[in-house]
């Protein structure tokens, strides 16, 4: 597609009627209609092999590689890469006309829509952060806590949702308790056992209770309705959800929930471009936050979750081209995903299960269970397995070695397949 920029005397011309910003507009209207013509290609409820072969050929992954950590950084589809090129280049070619002013509020507002449909809430409970660690450090500093208050949350809780918190209570005075996590016991896990384990640690000094929505070690899928409902009933003022893991892999509504604040990072299963976050902020619990960035004209956004918002500089196209993520993956039948994810999900578990040189060490039950599972390859260092699996098979998955897990998470996404799967096991077989 050919992108005419706007000539400086057309421009002054319709500065002149006032219409200046469509104008301005014109061009990335343009990338998006190219964008939706490339999206309908898309097969919204894939179900057969061909459908999934289909759906792979829309992303850059090199054929060489079996990409096994969506968990780790997503990748982006091409249409969306594209069109993500395209705004670049709209933009570089004059940034002081196509990166800033009043033009921007009505894409803006839509991609703020956007991620509200993703997450079932209202579009005001929605500010366009950096990423998660930045949301958990918004309210690690602005929460009001101080003296004779807990923030609670458990050691799989992610270092970005948890180091803000011990730095911040050295100076606001509150205290900080996290505790074990039964990481050797999540193949036996319940949904009942889980809530049993929170409701044990609230105390009643607990005002904040954090958690992950899936962990991103074993993936422990959490019931945050219920937990959130349990954590009110017991006096917990805050609840905030740490959705980095989920969001775009699995349908997340938090609206309806008694959650308050739940933060996630696009560029992982949502594959949008890097350095943008969603962050939710449940509409009665906005005032009680103290902003962290804080700039001029801020205050017209008092009410809002935008207050919440970096009011610098921001990075324009990757936020249509995260408009352009969100609709990609809500392209694709939210069942239809979920059923993709559960069957290979119980392939690669059957097969672990029965494998003597293997051991599951993540939750059996799907409800609390995702796409994310931890395998162990029983006496060998994970981090020598994962880095001969990827030079030798091009296998990329996250090895994790703590005093709990020796473990290799694997991170697959729709449109991962039996066959790379069973590749798997052939390597196992081969080198171990
Ligand atoms: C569960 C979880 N929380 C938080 C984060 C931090 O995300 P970010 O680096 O985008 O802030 C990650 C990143 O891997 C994660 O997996």
């Amino acid at each position: 597609m050919q992108l005419t920029n706007v000539s400086r005397r057309e421009f002054m011309k319709q500065v002149a009627a006032g219409s200046a910003g469509i104008l301005m507009l014109e061009p990335f209207l343009r990338i998006r209609e190219s964008f939706a013509a490339a999206l309908a290609s898309v097969p919204r409820r894939p179900e057969s092999a061909s459908d999934f072969v289909q759906l792979r050929e829309q992303y850059s992954l090199a054929p060489d590689v079996i990409y096994f950590n969506h968990g780790s950084i997503g990748t982006i589809p091409k249409p969306v890469q594209k069109a993500h090129e395209q705004y670049l280049r709209v933009c570089e070619s004059n940034p002081w006309l196509y990166m800033w002013g009043g033009e921007w509020e009505a894409p803006r507002e839509k991609v703020r829509s956007k991620a509200a449909a993703v997450l079932h809430c209202q579009p005001d409970e929605v500010a366009i952060t950096h990423n998660t660690t930045e949301a958990f450090n918004l309210l690690a500093q602005g929460l009001p806590i101080g003296a004779g208050d807990e923030v609670l949350f458990s050691s799989i809780n992610h270092p970005g949702a948890s180091i803000c918190w011990f730095h911040h209570s050295q100076k606001l005075g509150y205290t900080v308790r996290q505790f074990d996590f039964p990481v050797a016991r999540a193949a036996e896990l319940t949904e009942d056992e889980l809530l049993d384990l929170y409701d044990r640690q609230i105390s009643p000094r607990t005002r904040v209770l954090v958690f992950p929505y899936l962990d991103n070690m074993i993936g422990v899928r959490h019931p945050i309705h219920r937990l959130a409902r349990l954590a009110k009933a017991r006096g917990v003022r805050y609840v905030a959800v740490d959705a980095a893991q989920i969001v775009g892999m699995l349908p997340v509504s938090v609206g309806d929930s008694a959650v308050d604040v739940l933060a996630t990072s696009p560029h992982k299963w949502l594959q949008a471009p890097k350095g943008l976050g969603l962050l939710y902020v449940r509409k009665a619990v906005q005032p009680d936050i103290h902003p962290m960035w804080v700039t001029w004209g801020q205050n017209r956004w008092k009410g809002t979750a935008r207050i919440f918002e970096d009011y610098g500089t921001r990075n324009m196209p990757e936020l249509l081209a995260l408009g352009d993520a969100i609709a990609f993956n809500l392209r694709i039948a939210a069942e239809k995903r979920e059923a993709r994810l559960r069957h290979l999900w119980q392939f690669f578990r059957q097969r672990v299960t029965a494998h003597p040189k293997l051991e599951w060490r993540s939750p059996q039950h799907w409800p609390i269970s995702a796409s994310l599972y931890a395998v162990e390859v029983k006496g060998h260092k994970s981090t020598d397995v994962a880095r001969l699996l990827f030079e030798k098979e091009g296998f990329v998955m996250r090895p994790f070695a703590t005093k709990e897990l020796n473990t290799l998470r694997i991170t697959p996404n729709v449109f991962s397949t039996e066959e790379e799967m069973e590749r798997f096991f052939v390597a196992i077989e081969r080198y171990f």
